[in-house]
């Protein structure tokens, strides 16, 4: 089984190099291949997503993320990597889930279309810059079934089996008002679950105050991006929050952070959004017992206080990752 891994920029090889040794101990089996991609290959290469990586991720059966640079500013030729592997893939739903105390909740966050289409302009005069925001009946259908499949299989394991469509219908009518439209639509095939709606401005604020409230969230591109950075303040924050890109028989894992240039170089990222990752690749590999003596041990090297400082440790990325590594080699015999 082949699994494309792609470290990136910043703290991204630093995260996934803790990531892929906890994944070569628990499934010696699977062969890794490194890819490259992100801000560092552009400046060398001029490409930020080669072809022979896109070839690697498109023949792997999933493919592990760290994370990307991106500049604020325009630069000509470069696109996010990983929007790009998103749609090139058709990756097109984005779990996110949250756990925390009192908290277990799924931001499910579509992933292909939206402001992030990519269809941006700037009028002759470069005083006006216009985005297309695009939304499609077909993306809209299949993130709302898969959120309600999800809330589903959730409801069998004891969640209350509610879906919450965000969206901003009232001002945003034809656009909004079409995926909210679908998303209602899909949801008459799903009596055993309860429904609600939520405008996406008071959803923030209720996903900031009472985060108990929500199960399994539907929402578009651009507003699913935001909601899953504040669900996941509950769950431990940047360092912690894990993320699935689900398509067509194939899956992207990757953490919700991004290159955190601030603490590149430093040795202290958390690798425990990375080590999320590997669980969520396993267990959708079906690799259920690999899955939980990783979270078990994870769970016990927090519980020795073995902690980067973004969780209130003061432990370095290489001790988090040596305790939890002969943890797993201990385990095995
Ligand atoms: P960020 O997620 O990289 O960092 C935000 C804050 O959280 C920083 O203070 C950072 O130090 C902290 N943080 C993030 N992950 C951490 C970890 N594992 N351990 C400890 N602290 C952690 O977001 P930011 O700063 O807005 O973006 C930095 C760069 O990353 C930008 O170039 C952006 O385009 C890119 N980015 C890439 C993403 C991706 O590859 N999927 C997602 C988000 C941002
Ligand atoms: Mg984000």
């Amino acid at each position: 089984m082949q699994i494309c891994v792609i470290p990136g920029d910043g703290i991204g090889p630093e995260v996934m190099a803790v990531a892929t040794a906890a994944l070569r101990a628990l499934a010696p089996d699977m062969t890794l291949t490194e890819a490259e991609a992100g801000w560092g290959v552009f400046q060398r290469t001029g490409v930020a997503l080669p072809a022979e990586t896109l070839a690697a991720a498109r023949s792997a059966t999933a493919i592990l993320f760290g994370a990307v640079a991106s500049p604020s500013h325009p630069v000509p030729g470069y696109r996010s990597p990983i929007v790009e592997l998103r749609r090139a893939l058709d990756l097109y739903a984005n779990i996110r889930p949250t756990t925390g105390p009192g908290v277990d909740l799924v931001v499910v966050r579509e992933n292909t279309e939206d402001l992030y289409s990519g269809r941006e302009r700037l009028e002759d005069d470069g005083n006006t810059a216009i985005a297309e925001r695009v939304i499609t009946r077909t993306a809209s259908a299949r993130i709302a079934r898969t959120a309600c499949e999800l809330a589903r299989s959730r409801q069998a394991a004891g969640h209350p089996g509610k879906v919450t469509i965000v969206h901003k219908a009232n001002v945003l009518r034809l656009s909004d008002g079409l995926f909210r439209a679908v998303a209602f639509e899909v949801a008459a095939d799903y009596p055993d679950l309860t429904f609600e709606e939520r405008l996406v401005d008071v959803a923030a604020m209720q996903l900031a105050a009472q985060p108990q409230r929500f199960d399994v969230i539907v929402t578009t591109n651009l507003f699913g991006d935001i909601l899953s950075d504040i669900a996941c303040i509950h769950g431990g924050g940047l360092g912690v929050a894990a993320s699935s890109n689900l398509g067509h028989g194939q899956a992207l894992f990757e953490p919700v952070h991004g290159a955190a240039p601030d603490i590149a170089g430093r040795g202290i990222a958390n690798p425990t959004a990375a080590l999320n990752c590997v669980v969520m690749l396993l267990e959708w590999l079906g690799r259920l017992p690999a899955a939980e003596r990783l979270r078990q041990a994870m769970a016990e090297v927090a519980a020795d206080d073995i902690a980067t400082p973004d969780v209130g440790g003061n432990a370095t990325t290489r001790e988090v990752a040596d305790a939890l590594l002969e943890r797993l080699t201990t385990a095995q015999v």
